[in-house]
Parts: structure tokens; sequence; C-alpha cells
């Protein structure tokens, strides 16, 4: 086993740090930016159908349906095609609508996940045509559907899942920027543009996983907190409910994940002056938005600490801690600012000595409802 963790302590920190190679692995051969090409055989086969879909339905489950939620951000700003995104639990039971102009697109890593399986079945039932993205080759889920592609994590043995999720994003940002080229929805210089950016993101979250030592240092000042916020706009909000759930999987801190917005609608009765709350402020998008939620915790002495891109000032002079990530496109910000947040959660729970790769109660792979 010690091998296997390839001198990591943890193979969820062994996970964490592959996560530049596997990005690239799951790229390689279907991205070519110096081309403008874009390659994916599941969806070269299948474009019609994706092109004459009246909207795309996502279901999946934990960390894979926070990439289906990154997706939907992404697809519906880049193809302008409208998409739901659902808990593959919830989907099954409530005699959903499915419409056979309808693309449905599982995600999970292991393609074994008993309600995603089972959503897999109804929507082809109804007609749908079901496109799954699995890590797992020749699991469940990738024969169950139509067709799919597979993210090149390799193999993923931490319980939380870290690169399954980065490399899930990967994929359907190609995806989407395939159906962009295709639909007209996106100008040639955008879609030329986000290629040659999605090129560099490897080399983008190398440098991101240099904030392990600040990471690690600001896990030592919260270790002991009973409670986290974890606060995103946009892109970012999923970010944020995948932040807390990694941080509550393994430390067992209870953290809630929001749309920073809605903070007015709740969690601000929670800040006071013990209440962690990592926001996510990258300065693309709602940034002027985003510090403006940062001063209403900073005014109720809520300790803030900040994901943000490297050379801010505006959140530096508010936050209590930092944490800096590379500059890049906003879409493609949750690939990078993922990466902190992970490690966070990682430290966290070391230094309170939980089963990292092992946490209680949870399994890899959920095979029963
Ligand atoms: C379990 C795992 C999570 C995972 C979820 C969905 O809860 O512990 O890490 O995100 O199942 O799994 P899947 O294999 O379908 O992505």
């Amino acid at each position: 086993e010690q091998i296997e963790k390839g001198g990591y302590e943890h193979f969820m920190l062994k996970e964490i740090y592959e996560q530049p190679s596997v990005i690239k692995d799951t790229y390689r051969g279907r991205l070519l930016a110096n081309k403008g090409i874009i390659q994916m055989a599941g969806v070269e086969d299948n474009l019609e159908k994706f092109l004459n879909a009246e909207r795309i339905i996502i279901v999946a489950c934990g960390t894979s349906w926070h990439a289906g939620l990154v997706a939907e951000y992404i697809i519906e700003e880049f193809a302008r095609i409208p998409v739901e995104v659902e808990y593959a639990s919830e989907f099954r039971y409530r005699n959903p609508i499915i419409n056979k102009e309808d693309v449905v697109i599982a995600i999970s890593q292991s393609g074994e996940t008993a309600d995603t399986l089972a959503a897999i079945k109804l929507a082809k039932e109804n007609g749908a045509f079901v496109f799954g993205v699995c890590n797992v080759v020749g699991s469940s889920i990738s024969r169950e559907t139509h067709a799919g592609a597979y993210t090149h994590a390799g193999p993923e043995i931490g319980v939380a899942s870290t690169k399954a999720f980065t490399t899930q994003i990967t994929i359907l940002t190609l995806l989407a920027l395939r159906l962009a080229k295709a639909n007209g929805k996106m100008t040639n210089s955008d879609y030329q543009r986000y290629l040659l950016e999605l090129e560099l993101i490897p080399e983008k979250v190398a440098e991101a996983l240099k904030t392990n030592d600040v990471a690690k240092e600001i896990a030592k000042i919260y270790k002991d907190a009973p409670n986290c916020l974890y606060l995103g706009r946009g892109y970012n909000f999923p970010v944020a409910l995948e932040g807390a759930l990694k941080l509550k999987e393994i430390s067992y801190i209870h953290a809630e994940g929001y749309p920073a917005a809605e903070m007015k609608h709740g969690p601000i009765a929670l800040i006071d002056e013990s209440m962690p709350v990592v926001i996510i402020a990258p300065n693309k998008g709602h940034y002027d938005k985003v510090v403006s939620n940062i001063q209403e915790i900073k005014s109720r002495s809520g300790k803030i600490i900040a994901v943000v891109t490297k050379g801010d000032t505006q959140v530096k002079a508010l936050a209590d801690h930092v944490i800096e990530i590379p500059e890049t496109t906003e879409a493609l910000t949750p690939l990078l600012t993922t990466i902190p947040l992970q490690l966070l959660s990682y430290h966290i729970a070391v230094m309170r000595g939980c089963n990292v790769d092992q946490p209680r109660n949870l399994a890899k792979s959920v095979t029963v409802e």
C-alpha cells in the first residue's frame, strides 16, 4: 500500500497532486488547441442528438452532482442549451418529464452508483439519449449509456473525490465548447481563446497546488472549529458546495456551502467571531459583489478565509487569510479554486486524527440505494 501511495501519506493527497497530469490525460487527443479542434468520438457520433436537444438533464450524486452544477453554468453560457441538474435519487422517484428530444448526461466516477444507474434506465425507457461521463472503464453506467466519454483520472482510492471532480469538469467543458462551436453560439475568437486557456489549466493547477503550505497554516488555526461556511457565486457556487462537502466528509466538521448572495437569507445569522467563512473570490465575474459579501461578514466579526487571484489587493485588505490561485478565464476558475479547498480539508482532517482515506460511514461506491 505504501508503494501505491507513491510516497504520499494518504491516497487523497496523492490524488490531489495528480490533478495536473490527469486533467492533461483527460483532454489529451481530444483538445487540439492550436488547430481549433475538439474531438470526442462519443460526442461526434451523436452530435445531431446534442444539437437537437431541447434541454440537457444532468443526473448524478455527491461530488459528481457538483461537477454537474458547474457544467450547467458552462453549457448554458457557451452553448446556450438549457440544462437541469438533478440528484439521481430524486429524479428517479419523482415521475420526471423526460422527452425523446432530451439528452441526459449521467456523471459518475465509479460508474456503479445505484441511483444514477436507475435514473439512466428511466431516461432510456422514456426514449432519451443518455451520455455517460465515467471514470471506471467498463463500469455498469458506462455500459448502460448510449455513448460517453471517460475521464482519465486513473483509480481514485480516497473516498472523498478529488481528481474525479476536476476531470469531470474538464470533459464537460470540452463538451460545452464542442457544442458551442457546432451551434455557433460562441464567437470563433472566444472559442479559440477558451481552447488555449484550457490547455494551460494543468500548469495552473500545478501552481495552485503550491498553496499547500498556506492551506496547512490555515488548517492549524481552524481545525477545532465546530462549523464552517463556504460561499461562492456563479461558477464558484458549486465549488463552495464541494468545498463544504470535502470538509464534512473527512473531518466531520459541520460545513455548509451557499451562494454568497443567499447569505443574507439565513446563514448570516450564524456569523460571529467563532465562525470561519471560506469565500471564493477570484477577480472575475461578480467580484465586486463578493467583496461586499466579505464586508458584511467582517462587520459581524466572522473569520474570512478567501481564495483570490494572485495579485489581489481589495479582498486581501479585508480577509483574515488569503489563498492565491493563478489567473484564468472566469468559466475555468472552478478547476483552480477547488484545489486549495481540497488541501484545506485534507490538512484539517489529518490534524484532527481522522481516517482521511476511509472516513466513517462513507463508501467509495454506493451500489445500494
Ligand atoms: C459516494 C462517494 C462520493 C461520490 C458519490 C457519487 O458518496 O463517497 O465521493 O461523489 O458516491 O459517486 P460516483 O461514483 O457516482 O461519482
